[in-house]
């Protein structure tokens, strides 16, 4: 069997499925894999692994949220002649010292960039879409989005840029992107409150943003159900990015793309426009 398949993991999430969208109307052999999808793919059962990896060509890997199994599958996907991984990873992860944060994503770094295959890793700014696809949009819906975030910016990205600049390096000519670390960012950086300004002007709601300290953060976080490791670990996020370590943006996107990013704005009104913050 000849390898021509690009195998996308996550391929229900935020990114994956833009992925798949972009690569099958392109005419790309496509294999959207995760635990809900057809072709299942569990980073805690390697048994499926093999499976997941017969024929392919070019892998998308989104990282697993633990540190370890990345090592396993790249060594899985070399064995099956696969020639290309590109991994989703985050600014940062290289960044955060010692820091339990941001292991999971160091480890598949290690692994991705260890391997004998061609590989690429995109950096990603934290996503426009986690406003309404993902841990803020409760909150925004509510009416106030309190984090332990001030006045240092974040350069969030539209994830149909990061699934554009994915596209575009799983479907280049060999060795193009080859060996390249991208740092990808939005076209300016903008605080929490000024994005939840933007949301709530565009959505025509009242919606406010309020500084609460990491340990305030954590503790709601663990009334919503989180473990108390688990909201110690993502508080710790933002008191890293408080250090302003990623807070500048780069020209990465339009290297791989020969264009600018999307802008936070169009994000919102795009959102906004399809109802993401009715109350
Ligand atoms: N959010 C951000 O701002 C941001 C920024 C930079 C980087 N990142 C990184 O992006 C990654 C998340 O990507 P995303 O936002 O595209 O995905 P996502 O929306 O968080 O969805 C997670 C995907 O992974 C799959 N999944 C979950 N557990 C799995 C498991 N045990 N085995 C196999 N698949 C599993 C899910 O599908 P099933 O439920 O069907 O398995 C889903 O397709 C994380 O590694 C995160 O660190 C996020």
């Amino acid at each position: 069997m000849s390898n021509d398949t690009t195998l996308v993991l996550g391929a229900t999430g935020k990114t994956g499925r833009r992925v798949v969208a972009r690569l099958r109307l392109r005419g790309t052999p496509v294999r959207a894999a995760s635990r809900s999808s057809r072709t299942r793919f569990d980073w805690t059962d390697p048994g499926g692994w093999d499976e997941a990896l017969r024929g392919v060509a070019v892998a998308y890997v989104v990282a697993p949220g633990v540190p370890g199994p990345v090592h396993e599958f790249v060594a899985r996907a070399e064995a099956a002649g696969v020639r290309r991984l590109v991994l989703l990873s985050g600014r940062g992860a290289d960044t955060w010292g010692d820091s339990t944060f941001g292991l999971d994503m160091r480890s598949a770094e290690d692994a991705v960039r260890g391997s004998a295959l061609e590989w690429t890793v995109l950096r990603a700014s934290n996503f426009d879409q986690n406003f309404d696809e993902d841990v803020f949009h409760a909150p925004l819906v509510a009416g106030e989005l309190a984090l332990p975030a001030d006045a240092v910016p974040e350069p969030f990205i539209d994830v149909d840029d990061v699934a554009d600049a994915a596209a575009a390096v799983l479907t280049g000519t060999a060795g193009r992107h080859a060996g390249r670390i991208y740092e990808l960012t939005g076209p300016r950086a903008l605080t929490f409150g000024e994005a939840v300004e933007l949301i709530s002007r565009a959505s025509g709601r009242p919606i406010t943003y309020r500084r609460i300290s990491p340990g305030e953060y954590a503790a709601t976080l663990v009334e919503q159900g989180l473990s108390e490791d688990d909201a110690h670990h993502v508080a710790e996020m933002f008191v890293l990015m408080e250090r302003g370590l990623i807070a500048a943006t780069t020209d990465d996107l339009a290297t791989v793309l020969g264009r600018a990013p999307r802008t936070f704005e169009d994000y919102v009104v795009r959102a906004a426009a399809a109802g993401a913050w009715r109350g």
